[in-house]
């Protein structure tokens, strides 16, 4: 399956070329294909609050390379640059509140500083480590998309309707994608009938990024208003609900974009079986449960109007675009350092502490 994943590859979102990080656009897809060039970390930051690019481990990756720029622009500067290169931590790590592998990329990069040796050149040094973030994130995507097709087919080796939510694929992660590629991989081996990709309001990443990755593939999409996830589950013969995760808890309860809760109970009323999958940069043993996660609140801008067009009356708006799913009401997580059925607290211990599957 890797090698027909990486023949089938269409889609880059970031790309690290001649000291220059270059982001594909996300705000202007799909009408626009158009690459973006990042020299200084504070743009860095500013390009993922506004969300040129955006997907838990893409802004992880961005905040790597950020930070590399910013270690760049500090030694140019001389003194003591470690010291100044906390502000530059300090912005990027704040750019986006929910999704901890935007800390977790940027404390491996602080812990690569720690570690340099007098005989190092310490930009060369973080180079490699922030490649080796980008790197590793689409091996363990790779790894991950392997191990959902085969809990697929464990249950239903015919082609089967699965749904999911907001965009997981290329476009959010370092290549591939977390839900997306397990759905990727069940198209590539006959698995898949449709995918029914909701559209996710309000930033529609469903419907600008998800129908657009998966249509260029010659995946089978269709788009639905959120709205109907209800209505398709009871009548579609869907038989997995697959999306990814921006943070998971100690005891399995997981952070993802709004509208995956009421998914996941909307699939447990239905009998569809319900699969989050995620790289371990995306698990966070420090939180106990899903009431400790940061949800993010965006601009009422992005409800009052759409593609800069006012469609709403001026009312007060309140638009938290992230939701807590919980573990009780996940059939499997998957990650590439295994899966996990039915999670709880023993078993997301039990397998933070196995040793990586790649
Ligand atoms: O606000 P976004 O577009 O950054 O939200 C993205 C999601 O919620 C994804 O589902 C999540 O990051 C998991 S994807 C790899």
């Amino acid at each position: 399956m890797r090698e027909r994943l990486l023949a089938a590859e269409k889609v880059k979102a970031i790309e690290w070329v001649d000291g220059t990080l270059r982001l594909l656009d996300q705000r202007v897809l799909p009408l626009e294909e158009s690459w973006l060039s990042y020299r200084t970390a504070y743009d860095v930051a500013a390009a993922i609050k506004q969300m040129v690019v955006r997907g838990a481990p893409a802004i992880g990756i961005a905040a790597a390379y950020g930070l590399l720029l910013g270690a760049r622009e500090r030694i140019a500067a001389g003194g003591d640059w470690r010291a100044r290169l906390e502000a530059d931590f300090e912005v990027l790590a704040n750019a986006r509140p929910t999704a901890v592998n935007l800390i977790w990329a940027l404390n491996r990069m602080r812990e690569r500083i720690a570690r340099l040796k007098p005989e190092e050149e310490p930009l060369q040094a973080l180079e490699s480590e922030a490649i080796a973030i980008h790197q590793s994130d689409r091996e363990a995507n790779l790894t991950m998309a392997q191990l959902g097709l085969e809990l697929i087919r464990k249950r239903q080796s015919a082609a089967q309707n699965l749904m999911t939510h907001c965009n997981t694929g290329a476009l959010a992660t370092g290549g591939f994608g977390t839900a997306l590629g397990v759905i990727r991989a069940a198209s590539l081996d006959g698995l898949l009938k449709t995918v029914y990709a909701g559209e996710t309001r309000p930033w529609l990443q469903g419907g600008r990024l998800t129908s657009w990755e998966l249509h260029n593939e010659g995946v089978n999409v269709a788009l639905v208003a959120d709205s109907s996830a209800a209505h398709l589950m009871k009548h579609a013969g869907i038989t997995w609900v697959i999306v990814g995760a921006d943070r998971i808890t100690a005891n399995g309860d997981i952070a993802n974009k709004i509208g995956t809760y009421q998914l996941a109970v909307n699939a447990m009323h239905h009998g569809v079986r319900f699969m989050v999958v995620a790289p371990s940069s995306s698990i966070d043993l420090s939180m106990e449960n899903g009431d400790d996660i940061p949800i993010e609140e965006r601009p009422s801008s992005e409800l009052l109007e759409v593609a800069g067009h006012r469609v709403a009356a001026d009312v007060p708006v309140c638009n938290p675009v992230f939701d807590v799913t919980p573990a009780d009401l996940i059939d499997a997580i998957v990650t590439e350092r295994g899966v996990i059925e039915r999670p709880d607290a023993a078993k997301m211990a039990a397998l933070m502490s196995r040793k990586r599957l790649h």
